[in-house]
Formats: structure tokens, C-alpha cells, sequence
């Protein structure tokens, strides 16, 4: 208890006084007041660790002073002192934030028992929000990078799911779009963030399987079903459930998952008892979940049950705009995870990398940096940097010609449509179109020109 602040609050001075001796003599920085004005004042000016607080005082009632401490100093150890305990004040004391009380007389011994009790309750929760704070860091919003358009409107609307009700949301997008991503932060910047967040990917586990993990199973159920098991929508009650590659459920799960989204309630495997739970389902997808509804792969009605709220995740190449943030984002990341000092990367590097189609999205690039970071000592980022593939493009192969000769081409048509091709890929781009034909800006303009692609 060495080197803690505890202000007693008791106008009985014999007691204060000697609970003080005793405190100090623990090496405790103990002081006194005698009045609820005081206590106030005292815990305003010095912040104390641990209020002992009699709860009948000459002037103010113990308990207002109690409520002032949790509105000024929420993280103080408030233990209520009292000579008149009922089990009321008791729980009115602990509504209103005490820690814990303890009954008068009390001897030092029992005291402190429960200043131990306390301090470590306190250490527990302190711990718990500091964690809470690194996964709102690290699964937030912020680990979130997208500067373009499409994805201020995406976070825009995962914003407001956040920090709505809204029950059931649908992501979809593209492999390595961030998905989970989106997922994650959608729960850790919600009020549901002190509560569990759960994934289950339905893609890769056989139907029994991930039926006994979502809804769990009683003793008995099947063979090895030797005890009760509580299931992930049990475990994240008030939080959210996470299935992931829900376009890969069978029918017969579907079925099960439909049910519980109707009704929000649902049996263990082998119960009789009907369960409520209090969950935000967040659904992903890579897959087209309408063409396997077309298809018969996908039931209609928990298609529509689950996309309410639709999130969908541009791909890539949709966005080049955020390759750039993106390039810096996996930088800083990787320095600081290999220990490498790379500063940047040159505007040509950067240029091949945002007129590349990204099959693999931003795990794709995450992966090339990566790639580079590890295999490359270098201060600045260049062309020569890159994955074969990449300043290819199109994944041509080494020996592969460009161009194939089929019959008689005019190579003038030829050269048109790969202009024609490139300023399509960069939008309009006539510097990233250049760069992309590795020709200069000029002569692009005067090709331009020349195949009356000028406006
Ligand atoms: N906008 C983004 N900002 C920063 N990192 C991102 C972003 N989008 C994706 N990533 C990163 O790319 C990788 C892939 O993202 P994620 O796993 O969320 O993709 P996904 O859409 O779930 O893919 P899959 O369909 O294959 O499951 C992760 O490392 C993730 O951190
Ligand atoms: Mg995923």
C-alpha cells in the first residue's frame, strides 16, 4: 500500500485519527477532514487514490458526496464507512459507485483486507480499459486508409452503423478489399466495444460443425458432447457476431441462420430451452451473393434478411487515388516492424503502382511492400523495386510478346489501341497514361494527336 494517497472522511475524530496512525505507519500518505465541505474541497486540490467515507456527516450526507467524487474523479476507490448498515444504503452506495463498504466498528485488519480487495479490483479494471483503448487503436477507424470518394462515403456510412442499433450489416467487396477489416472496426468503435466480437468463417468448416460453434450444444447431445457448451452467439452476447464468407454456407445452414435472424433467438444443439441474445450480425462476402441466389446457392429470403444495411468495398483499381496513402500507411507499418528506415517512394515507382489492376486488392499491395521492404535496402522506393509482374503489368510473361501477330494488322491501329487502352486504365490520365507507355507526356499528346484521340 506503499505510496498511495487515502483521504479519511469521518467527523468521529478518534477514529480518523487513529486510522490515520495506522496507515501511515504503512507507510500509507494518509490525511484527514472531518466534514463533507471539506471532502470535497480536499479531494478537489489533492486527488487522493482511495476515499474512506463515513456516510453520516455533520453537514452533507455521505452519499452526495460520493456522487460529486464519481462526477469529478471517476477513477477514484470510494469505500463507504458506516455504523448504520442496512442492506439498502449498502446497495444505494454501490449504484451510486462505491467500491466497496465496510461496517463500523471494524478493526484495522479488516480494513485493509478490503483496501487490498479493492486495489486490485481497480488495478483489473484499469488494465482492462487500457486493452480496450489498444484494440480501439489498433481495429479502429483510423487503421482504415481511403481518400477517394468511394471510400469517404464508406466510412461515412460505417460511421453511422457504429453508432446506430442497426442490427444486421452486409459487407461486401472484392478478396483483400478489407472486409474484416470493416467488420472489426464497425464493433470496436461501437457501444458494443466492451463486449465480445466473434468471428465465424462458414466457409471452412463442415455444416455440424459450425452449427455446434454458433449455437452451441447441450450435455449429451452427440457422442462426444460431454458437457454443455455455450456457442459463439452466447459468448458475444451484446457484442457482434462476425461470419465471414457467409457466400460459402450450405442451404441447410442457411436454414438455421435464417431462423435465429428472424426471431433472434435460437436452441443449443439437443436443447429444449428457446435462448435470447442481444448480438450485431456483420456478414461478409467476396462472392456475388446475387448471382448465387440466381443460381439457387443462395436462399432469396436471407439474402434480403441480411442486406439491410449493405456495405460494399470498391476494389482496387477503382481507386488508385488511395494508393498513395495506402504506399505510406504499409511503410511507416513495416519500418517499424522490421526496423527499416525507408522514407518514400519515387513518383515513377508510385505511378506503376497505381496504374496496375490490383487482382489481389489492398492485401496485393500490402504484400508487394512487404516484399520489397524485406528483400530491398533502400532509402527510396524505385521502379526497379517492383515485383516483375507489377512493372509488367497484366501478368505478362517474360518471353511473352506483347502484342500477338494475328493475320495482316496495321501497326499504326495497333499502337492507337494500346493509347486508346492506356488513357482507359489511368481515366483520362495523359501523365499516368505516359508513364504507363513509358513514353513522354509530349509524345503521348502528339500520338494524341495523331490518332484523333484529342477532344
Ligand atoms: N483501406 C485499408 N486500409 C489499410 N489496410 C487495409 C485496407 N483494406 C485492406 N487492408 C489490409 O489488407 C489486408 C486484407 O484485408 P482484409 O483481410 O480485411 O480483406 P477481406 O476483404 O476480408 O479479404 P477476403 O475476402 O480475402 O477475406 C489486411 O492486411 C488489411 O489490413
Ligand atoms: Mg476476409
Amino acid at each position: 500500500m506503499k505510496s498511495l494517497k487515502i483521504l479519511i472522511v469521518d467527523d468521529d475524530k478518534l477514529v480518523s485519527w487513529s486510522l490515520s496512525r495506522d496507515l501511515e505507519k504503512e507507510g500509507v500518505d494518509a490525511s484527514v477532514v472531518t466534514s463533507g465541505r471539506q471532502a470535497i474541497k480536499s479531494i478537489q486540490e489533492t486527488s487522493p487514490d482511495i476515499v474512506l467515507l463515513d456516510l453520516k456527516l455533520p453537514d452533507i450526507d455521505g452519499l452526495e458526496v460520493l456522487k460529486k467524487i464519481r462526477d469529478s474523479l471517476p477513477q477514484t476507490i470510494v469505500i463507504m464507512m458506516t455504523a448504520y448498515a442496512t442492506v439498502e444504503t449498502a446497495v444505494q452506495a454501490v449504484k451510486l459507485g462505491a467500491t466497496d463498504f465496510i461496517k463500523k466498528p471494524f478493526s484495522f485488519e479488516e480494513l485493509k483486507v478490503i483496501l487490498n480487495r479493492a486495489l486490485k479490483s481497480h488495478r483489473l479494471s484499469q488494465e482492462v480499459a487500457e486493452l480496450r483503448q489498444n484494440l480501439k487503436q489498433k481495429y479502429g477507424f483510423s487503421n482504415i486508409i481511403g481518400e477517394s470518394k468511394c471510400m469517404q462515403e464508406v466510412f461515412a456510412l460505417i460511421r453511422k452503423i457504429a453508432q446506430s442499433d442497426a442490427t444486421t450489416v452486409l459487407i461486401t467487396g472484392e478478396s483483400g478489399t478489407g472486409k474484416d477489416l470493416v467488420a472489426k472496426a464497425i464493433h470496436y468503435e461501437s457501444q458494443r466495444s466492451q463486449y465480445p466480437f466473434m468471428a465465424l468463417n462458414c466457409g471452412s468448416l463442415p455444416d455440424t460443425l459450425l452449427e455446434s460453434e454458433l449455437f452451441g450444444y447441450e450435455k449429451g447431445a452427440f457422442t462426444d458432447a460431454k458437457t454443455t457448451k455455450k456457442g459463439l452467439l452466447e459468448l458475444a452476447n451484446n457484442g457482434t457476431i462476425f461470419l465471414d464468407e457467409i457466400g460459402d454456407a450450405s442451404l441447410n445452414f442457411q436454414v438455421k441462420l435464417l431462423r435465429f435472424l428472424e426471431d433472434r433467438t435460437f436452441k443449443r444443439i439437443g436443447g429444449t430451452r428457446d435462448i435470447e441474445v442481444n448480438v450485431r450480425v456483420v456478414a461478409a462476402t467476396n462472392k456475388n451473393l446475387e448471382e448465387l441466389v440466381k443460381e439457387g446457392k443462395f436462399r432469396e429470403d436471407l439474402y434480403y434478411r441480411l442486406k439491410v444495411i449493405p456495405v460494399v468495398l470498391p476494389p482496387l483499381r477503382e481507386r488508385p487515388e488511395d494508393i498513395k496513402a495506402l504506399v505510406h500507411h504499409f511503410i511507416d507499418q513495416f519500418n517499424k516492424e522490421f526496423k527499416k528506415h525507408v522514407r518514400g517512394i519515387s513518383r515513377e515507382a508510385l505511378a506503376i503502382l497505381e496504374s496496375y489492376h490490383w487482382p489481389g486488392n489492398v492485401r496485393e499491395l500490402r504484400n508487394v511492400l512487404e516484399r520489397v521492404m524485406i528483400l530491398e535496402n533502400t532509402d527510396i522506393i524505385q521502379p526497379e523495386h517492383l515485383p516483375l509482374e507489377i512493372t509488367l503489368q497484366d501478368n505478362l510473361q517474360p518471353n511473352e510478346p506483347v502484342v500477338r501477330l494475328e493475320g495482316t494488322v496495321a501497326l499504326k491501329d495497333i499502337e492507337k489501341s494500346i493509347i486508346e487502352q492506356a488513357l482507359k486504365r489511368t481515366k483520362g490520365n495523359q501523365s499516368r497514361a505516359a508513364q504507363l507507355l513509358r513514353i513522354s507526356r509530349h509524345a503521348l499528346r502528339y500520338k494524341m494527336k495523331k490518332y484523333r484521340l484529342l477532344n
